[in-house]
């Protein structure tokens, strides 16, 4: 039998939702499929003995620090067959499209061999919204998006891309994008709502919230998720810093997902300009 490891990174629940997506995808499939949260894999993991398909969310045109430290802490592999798929807002369009560049080469310096890349669009956390209905359409459209990429994979279709040389060079320049998160998470401000009851630290994808006094306590290893200051259920948890770019009312995919289907939606009306072309894209291939 076929066995792959699936691992993913995820702030608010959109790279979640497409990992399991995959784990069912690949199950019907015959694969023996074990997946993983990044934060919880066993030390010592043998990445050895099965394929290997990454899931991250895209950040400012690159991946979240923490995808670059695992990589990092990770043993040399011989012949692991790799997929990468990086889940962004705002889709394949430049320079997004160098979203997976710098991974795949840290990746390929362990010794993986990475044949796959590609990338799904889920609704944006962050800066601009895509507004409810372009959001319930990107999840609506997620299963077979999903299932088109384990066809592939499942019968060895190849797949790279090559990214112009300016945004291989943008998304490199991005990457500062890790020190300003490091300074947003230790702004979080928490109010008296908070009730300590824990759930924050618990999700934290990077491990940098503990829990003091019954309070939590931000560390320097935030990666500007936004999954605490959405997530908590006493909504007591602020951005500090970055205020703009962190959405008033939240963001809650279970909320989205319960929009009825919608028929009949002017995809092109809805994601006008280059910003959304990606999305539009995406939602009419
Ligand atoms: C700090 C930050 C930076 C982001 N940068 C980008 C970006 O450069 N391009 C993009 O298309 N989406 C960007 N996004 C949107 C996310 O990639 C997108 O909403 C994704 O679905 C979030 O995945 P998650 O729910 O698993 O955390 C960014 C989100 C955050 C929080
Ligand atoms: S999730 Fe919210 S209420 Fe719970 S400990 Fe964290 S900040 Fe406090
Ligand atoms: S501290 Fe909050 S924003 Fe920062 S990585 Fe953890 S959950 Fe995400």
């Amino acid at each position: 039998m076929d066995s792959i490891n699936i691992v993913y990174f995820s702030g608010t629940g959109g790279t979640e939702k497409a990992a399991k997506g995959f784990e069912s995808s690949f199950k019907e499939a015959g694969f023996s499929v074990a997946l993983f949260r990044m934060k919880e894999i066993p030390e010592d993991y043998a990445f050895e003995k099965a394929s290997l398909l990454l899931l991250y969310p895209v950040y400012a045109l690159n991946a979240p620090q923490k995808v670059h430290e695992w990589i990092k802490c990770l043993d040399r592999v011989s012949c692991v067959q790799t997929a990468v798929v990086t889940i962004s807002g705002g889709g394949e369009i430049c320079p997004n499209t160098a979203s997976r560049v710098s991974v795949i080469k840290k990746l390929e310096k362990k010794g993986f061999i990475v044949t796959y890349e590609q990338m799904l669009v889920m609704p944006s956390n962050f800066g601009v919204t895509a507004g409810e209905v372009l959001s319930r359409l990107l999840l609506e459209v997620l299963p077979k998006k999903v299932q088109t990429i384990t066809n592939d994979i499942a019968i060895g279709i190849s797949r790279r891309t090559k990214p112009l040389i300016i945004d291989r060079l943008i998304s490199l320049i991005a990457r500062i994008e890790h020190i300003g998160a490091h300074r947003f998470g230790k702004n979080i401000k928490v109010s008296d709502a908070c009730t300590g009851c824990g759930w924050c630290c618990e999700h934290c994808p990077s491990g940098n919230i503990a829990m003091e006094n019954g309070k939590p306590v931000f560390g320097n290893g935030c990666n500007f998720c936004l999954g605490c200051i959405y997530g908590c259920p006493c909504k007591a948890l602020d951005a500090g810093m970055g205020k703009s770019l962190v959405f008033k009312d939240g963001f809650d995919l279970k909320r989205l997902e319960k929009i009825p289907p919608l028929e009949d939606a002017d995809i092109e009306a809805l994601a006008k300009g280059y910003a959304w072309s990606g999305v539009k894209k995406y939602l009419i291939d």
